[in-house]
């Protein structure tokens, strides 16, 4: 039994892609145009919008996320022009490497603005989409039902070293992706949450170690699209890292914390 409605063909969908100018939102909104989607491109600059999409038949929307009005002006302006997203992607993220390194310890800013982006403003951006969504729904049983696909990472299940406010932000986007599910589902709104493990994006260019099961863009759209076929709720790849993950994520603290400090020695 699927936790949503398989979402099988894009065709005639409109689909709000938040951070699409890179790395694999770049690749979901490539291939979704491909597949007969209304794409709506999102991402804080035109001309990297404009490079990765140079058809004007894709809809360039530029905000910055951490905008508290950003999303609700945005999606305004969609729904004058008639195209208010019967879906969205939320892919918009940022990361760097955090250790907690001596003598001086860590920048906290730089840790506010992690969580700032992939966390506190997507209750700002969730709060203007239900705004549009909840008054439309259930939708008519012809019409698919709204779906909201949150990005987070498999840095989510468990606490890793050097990415001190990454992985916090993205635990903390997993409940909420739980939480709005739970809430949503009886509204006609589908919730999906989707956790990569490496994915070879400009966001993991900084990293300076090597990266087991690294994966490029592409892949990670197809994994994303075969995830949201068959309805699943959490779309978690490429599985040979992501069940690995699964696994620590299980173990009790006094084992994990063991482990863990023996791949950062
Ligand atoms: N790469 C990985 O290994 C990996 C693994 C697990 C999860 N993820 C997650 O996957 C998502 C995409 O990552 P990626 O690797 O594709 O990174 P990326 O290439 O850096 O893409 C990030 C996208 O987000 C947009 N963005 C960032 N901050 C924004 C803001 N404040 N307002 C609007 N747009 C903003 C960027 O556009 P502009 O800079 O042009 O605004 C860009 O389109 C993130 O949520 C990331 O945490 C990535």
């Amino acid at each position: 039994m699927s936790l949503n409605h398989p979402i099988t063909d894009w065709k005639g969908r409109t689909v709000w892609v938040l951070g699409a100018s890179t790395g694999i939102g770049a690749a979901l909104g490539r291939a979704l145009d491909e597949k007969g989607a209304h794409l709506i491109a999102s991402g804080r600059h035109l001309n990297t919008l404009e490079s990765a999409f140079p058809n004007p038949r894709v809809k360039k929307v530029v905000l910055d996320i951490t905008d508290p009005q950003g999303v609700a002006r945005a999606l305004d302006g969609l729904t004058r022009d008639g195209c208010l997203p019967d879906c969205v992607i939320w892919v918009a993220g940022d990361y760097s490497p955090q250790p907690i390194t001596a003598p001086r310890g860590f920048d906290p800013v730089r840790a506010r603005q992690v969580l700032e982006t992939n966390l506190v403003c997507i209750y700002d951006g969730l709060a203007a989409i239900l705004s549009h969504w909840l008054p439309l729904s259930p939708r008519a049983p012809a019409a698919p039902p709204f779906h909201i696909c949150l990005f987070s990472s498999v840095a989510g299940y468990r606490g890793l070293p050097k990415a001190l406010a990454y992985s916090a932000s993205k635990a903390g986007l997993n409940a909420l992706a739980e939480t709005a599910h739970v809430e949503l589902k009886p509204l006609g709104v589908d919730v999906s949450i989707v956790c990569p493990g490496f994915v070879k994006t400009r966001l993991t260019d900084g990293n300076d170690f090597e990266m087991p099961a690294l994966i490029t863009a592409e892949q990670a759209a197809r994994f994303t699209f075969k995830g949201l076929a068959r309805g699943e709720f959490e779309v978690h790849y490429p599985k040979r890292f992501s069940l690995f993950m699964k696994l620590l994520g299980l173990l009790p603290a006094a084992i994990y914390l063991r482990l863990i400090a023996k791949v950062r020695a």
